[in-house]
């Protein structure tokens, strides 16, 4: 049983919570992923992790409530538990990679440049991806879109690791727009150069700031938020193709190199139980859903 130490309401349907899970958090690394089930009638539900603290032995993970599977972990308070918290899952985030493991020594010298693009609650997991980047002696700069001022999420906590560009679609807050046309103004009015670009957040926002990225000839990465079922390589759920060929989320993944991702075949499989979840028992309730 893993219990959850700490509940903060960031909006009205999305919570964070702190869970004690000591190995998970001693293993975790960014860009990797939790599956947890509430009880034993709960669906697996995979979720981004957000932060860990090897110390403490905590971590975090951010919750939107999508449908009844969501809106069950987020009636859960602190003082309960998670009848399961398995991980960490998946592959790191390729940023990792820059870093030998001896010493925790930047493998280059100079850079990376490195641009976050966070949409909608995508925010949280880019959080311990920038935050790494810091804590290595690099300030990444990082866009994070939303629709309204009052749907921001981590803005606070991203300030203190990287340079945070604002916008909304309505203008509420920031720059007035989406998420590629902010990207459009770094890149050409300001000017400014990146090496890497990392993209999380709704699937037909990474298919555009993919776009944007390729336009720009700046490598992208995403987090593919797939359909998962077993998580572990078995079932098939969470098939993406990259490249032409087939790959599977829950091991492969989730980031992929998105100039490669087929994200039309992504978010028809990524759609295709949301009209009708009660026929599906592992509609996939990730954060970063639209
Ligand atoms: S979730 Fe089953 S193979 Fe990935």
């Amino acid at each position: 049983m893993f219990k959850i130490v700490s509940k903060r309401q960031l909006s009205p349907a999305i919570t964070e919570m702190k869970v004690l899970a000591p190995r998970v958090a001693e293993s975790a690394l960014p860009g990797q992923f939790v599956i947890v089930r509430t009880d034993e009638f709960g669906e697996r539900i995979p979720l981004t992790i957000c932060d860990y603290d090897p110390e403490a032995g905590t971590v975090t993970i951010v919750t939107q409530t999508i449908g009844n599977s969501t809106a069950k972990i987020n009636q859960l308070n602190e003082g309960d538990y998670f009848l399961d918290f398995a991980g960490p899952l998946g592959q790191p985030s390729d940023l990792v990679e820059l870093f030998s493991s001896e010493n925790g020594k930047r493998k280059t010298e100079s850079g990376p440049r490195v641009l976050f693009v966070a949409g909608g609650v995508g925010t949280a997991p880019v959080y311990p991806q920038a935050k790494y980047l810091h804590d290595h002696g690099i300030t990444p700069d990082v866009i994070i879109g939303a629709k309204t001022a009052d749907l921001f999420t981590y803005v606070e906590e991203m300030k203190k690791v990287s340079n945070v560009y604002l916008c909304t679609d309505d203008g509420s807050a920031g720059f007035h727009g989406m998420v590629p046309a902010l990207m459009e103004d770094l890149l050409v009015r300001q000017g400014k150069k990146y090496d890497h670009c990392v993209i999380i957040g709704p699937m037909i926002m990474m298919k555009f700031a993919t776009q944007k990225a390729k336009e720009h000839n700046l490598p992208a990465v995403v987090s593919l938020n797939a359909l998962m079922v077993d998580g572990t390589g078995m079932c098939g759920a969470c098939r993406v193709t990259v490249g032409g060929k087939t790959r599977f989320t829950c091991v492969e993944g989730p980031e992929f190199d998105g100039w490669q991702v087929d994200f039309d075949e992504a978010m028809r499989r990524h759609s295709m139980y949301r009209n009708n979840p009660k026929n599906d028992p592992h509609t996939h309730p990730c954060t970063c859903l639209p």
